[in-house]
């Protein structure tokens, strides 16, 4: 089986399963003499794992991160960083009647049929519970970019058919750029392409339509939530990106395109169906006279007066936010009864799992931006060695 490893120049190879003894990653590449703050790394985990919050299942999960190698005094050495969570809420016996059977919209039947040996338990190697490693990998990852001034944040954009305002607690937490990519903070910057909004209010006064968004909090959206709960069903989501602080120059013009790398970087998290940069699909319906990004000297360098390029341009980052969207199907695993078959083929009904989540977020949030730091992070590195190559 290959494709456990992701990245050329900072590579994250990821291991274990659901169920099995431990799931963790080796991350290689990775340069010396960088602070590593295990707290950080520690917290980026906890904003992952299962609490008991509306939207998240109650499993008793406590991933305490172990590094095995590549940290001495505080510092990155420059060796491999190998680091596991072991894996102690068992239950295995949960799954046991999943053994024989395909669940809807998982990986039993495709993994079964490709490999002839599944660990059904809890999916597994399929399970989210593999993006632990990627977090864990990614929080490393921002380390090397805060050392370079760059942020990943990632924020709901949004929960089933409620768009969702950027939260001010995102901003409190000096999370830059998650208002710049709406606009609303730089009026000269036109982004309302991309923030075509499904439900518009028309003001009487103004006529200007303008989109309806909830903080997650509003009463609406937790009633949503809470109805699916009760309902035993679930929902999707989708999830905005923001990336600040990238200098012109990180990307390849050819396969290794930046939002190539992040396209794959994200739509290889678990219940990914949708990815977008920059005016997106919004582009597809739009004249070229409205959607040019036109040049401006501005702050001492070239910038650009609006930003439907996402910050890429030919594959390579303008220095520009970097700002792209992904869209999560409503988590498959439900309490309500499913048809389905068992591996001979005999119809079964699938009866309602105990624990499960009603939504990927607030959880994939790290895991988005631990992937987009992975790919900026490996970017940065290939860069700085060709601009060393170059003798700059
Ligand atoms: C953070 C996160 C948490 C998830 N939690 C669950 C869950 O509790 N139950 C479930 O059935 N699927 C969950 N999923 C989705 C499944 O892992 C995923 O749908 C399944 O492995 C099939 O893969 P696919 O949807 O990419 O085809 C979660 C996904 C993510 C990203």
């Amino acid at each position: 089986m290959s494709g456990n490893s992701f990245g050329k120049a900072l590579v994250l190879t990821t291991f274990g399963e659901s169920h099995g003894e431990a799931v963790g990653g080796i991350l290689d590449g990775f340069p010396p003499n960088i602070p590593i703050p295990l707290d950080f790394i520690q917290s980026e985990l906890d904003r992952r794992k299962p609490g008991g919050s509306s939207g998240i299942s109650s499993r008793g999960e406590t991933d305490r991160i172990e590094i095995l190698s590549g940290i001495f005094e505080g510092r990155s050495t420059g060796a491999p960083i190998a680091f596991l969570v072991q894996n102690r809420d068992h239950r295995s016996e949960d799954y046991d009647e999943l053994r024989e059977i395909y669940r809807p919209s998982h990986a039993d039947f495709t993994w079964q049929h490709k490999y002839g040996i599944r660990d059904h338990r809890g999916g597994g190697r399929a399970s989210a519970r593999e993006t632990l490693a990627r977090v864990a990998g990614g929080a490393f990852a921002k380390l090397l970019l805060n050392s370079a001034g760059i942020r990943v944040v990632a924020s709901t954009d949004q929960i089933g058919p409620f768009l969702i305002v950027r939260e001010p607690s995102d901003l409190a937490a000096g999370l830059p750029g998650v208002l710049t990519g709406t606009g609303v903070d730089q009026p000269d910057r036109e982004f309302s392409s991309i923030e075509k909004p499904r439900s518009t209010y028309r003001s009487p006064e103004t006529g200007i339509h303008t989109p309806v968004r909830y903080l997650r909090s509003d009463p609406v959206v937790q009633h949503y939530l809470e109805q699916m709960m009760a309902e035993g069903d679930s929902t999707g989501a989708v999830v905005f990106c923001s990336v600040t602080g990238v200098p012109a120059g990180l990307g390849e013009p050819v396969f290794d395109k930046l939002q190539a790398d992040l396209a794959q970087a994200v739509m290889s998290i678990n219940a990914a169906r949708g990815f977008e940069y920059g005016s997106g699909f919004e582009a597809a319906s739009m004249r070229g006279s409205e959607h040019n990004d036109p040049f401006t000297f501005k702050e001492g360098r070239i910038r650009t007066t609006t930003n439907r390029s996402g910050g890429i341009q030919g594959g390579i980052s303008n220095g520009e936010e970097i700002f792209f969207r992904v869209a999560f199907k409503p988590i498959p695993s439900l309490k309500i009864p499913q048809q389905t078959v068992d591996k001979a083929g005999r119809s079964v009904i699938l009866k309602g799992s105990g624990r499960h989540d009603v939504c990927v977020v607030p959880r994939v949030l790290p895991v988005v931006e631990a992937m987009t730091a992975l790919v900026i992070a490996d970017h940065l590195i290939r860069y700085e060695a060709t601009k060393a190559l170059m003798g700059e």
